[in-house]
């Protein structure tokens, strides 16, 4: 039995609220990203090469019901939260009545989404109906031209009427913006704008090396704080949660700004996340490689509880941070975000 394994008793039903999933190293985990697709409508160079990754074949994915089904076990072990992340979530069929589905499972009190804004416009009048909890928006520049250079398609617009239809229904709304190199100052100014004059929290995110082979490799922004503590007057707003972000409060801004500081790893002593990806592999750091294979599990007859006690076996054996799990996992080869579901 593992460290972790002591919080669950084999006869503690799993709607039990009592229930907590804790790590090896004292973390309390109740934060699950489930991607569900790696396929997406854009073709981000931070993400992926022109061409796209080699997109896992469709039987490979998870289908909806092991995904509904791998929930209901998360939360019998004390996942709280979730959010749905790709790859694009709205690049799958039939996501919105998937996610009614997640929404209804009684231990997620919370449920969040992470799009690219392309494709999901038509359907916050649904996400609103069902309570989303919010919304996450990745967004690197306001410029058309800029942003058709940086996403290889020209699809700014219908990103800018998801994220007024957001602000319009009072669906609690954060922006990503991935700062890479040539992130001019203007451009960081022009999305910390939105925050200025909109409810929203903007996190400028340092770029991470899962470029799906594209030759950022050797990237990190480690000097984000510094810039953006140039640009603006920063006052942080401390929180007793776990967060990946750092916020920071501005005089005469209506919404935040944000710093996620994800290739320097400073958050790594709270994390209260896992990760399936979408081909069914549990993660328990962005940095690993993958360390359960739950797909097989689910496919091979696994009833719930066994597939419970291997969630909970894996958890009492995570890395410490995410440098240790890079310096133990790399594989060499650079994956895509889209596969793995940021
Ligand atoms: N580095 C940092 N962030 C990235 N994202 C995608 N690829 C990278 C990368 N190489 C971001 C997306 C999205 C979030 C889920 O991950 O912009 O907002
Ligand atoms: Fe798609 Fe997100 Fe990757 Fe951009 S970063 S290509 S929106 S998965």
């Amino acid at each position: 039995m593992t460290p972790a394994g002591k919080s669950l008793q084999p006869d503690i039903p799993h709607t039990r609220k009592t229930v907590s999933l804790i790590d090896n190293h004292h973390r309390t985990i109740t934060y699950l990203r489930l991607a569900i697709t790696d396929r997406c409508n854009l073709r981000c160079r931070y993400c992926m090469p022109e061409h796209g990754v080699q997109f896992v074949p469709y039987r490979e994915i998870l289908r909806y019901e092991e995904m509904v089904r791998l929930v209901r076990i998360f939360t019998g072990l004390g996942i709280d939260k979730v959010r749905i992340t790709g790859g694009e979530p709205f690049a799958r069929r039939d996501c919105i009545p998937f996610l009614q589905k997640i929404r209804e499972i009684e231990g997620v009190r919370s449920l969040y989404v992470t799009t690219n804004g392309v494709a999901a416009a038509p359907h916050l009048d649904r996400l609103k109906e069902m309570g989303i909890s919010g919304i996450n928006l990745s967004l690197d520049t306001l410029d058309q031209k800029h942003f058709w250079q940086l996403t290889r398609k020209d699809q700014l617009d219908r990103v800018l009427t998801t994220l007024h239809g957001c602000l319009e229904r009072e669906i609690p709304l954060k922006i990503n913006t991935v700062v890479l190199e040539e992130t001019t100052d203007e451009n960081i100014l022009k999305i910390a704008g939105l925050a200025e004059k909109y409810p929203l929290t903007v996190r400028f995110i340092e770029k991470m090396p899962f470029s799906g082979g594209n030759g950022f490799k050797n990237g990190g922004t480690g000097q984000l704080k510094q810039r953006l503590t140039d640009l603006f007057s920063l006052k942080e707003v401390k929180s007793d949660q776990p967060t990946t972000a750092r916020i920071f409060e501005l005089p005469g801004f209506l919404g935040k700004i944000g710093i996620i500081e994800g290739h320097s790893r400073k958050f790594c002593a709270t994390c209260n996340k896992l990760r399936v990806t979408p081909l069914g592999v549990m993660k328990t750091c962005l940095y690993d490689n993958g360390v359960l294979d739950i797909k097989a599990m689910l496919r091979s007859g696994a009833v719930d509880d066994t597939i419970g006690r291997a969630i909970i076996d894996s958890i009492g054996k995570r890395y410490e941070n995410g440098l240790k799990a890079e310096e133990l996992c790399s594989s060499g080869d650079e994956p895509s975000m889209a596969s793995i579901g940021g």
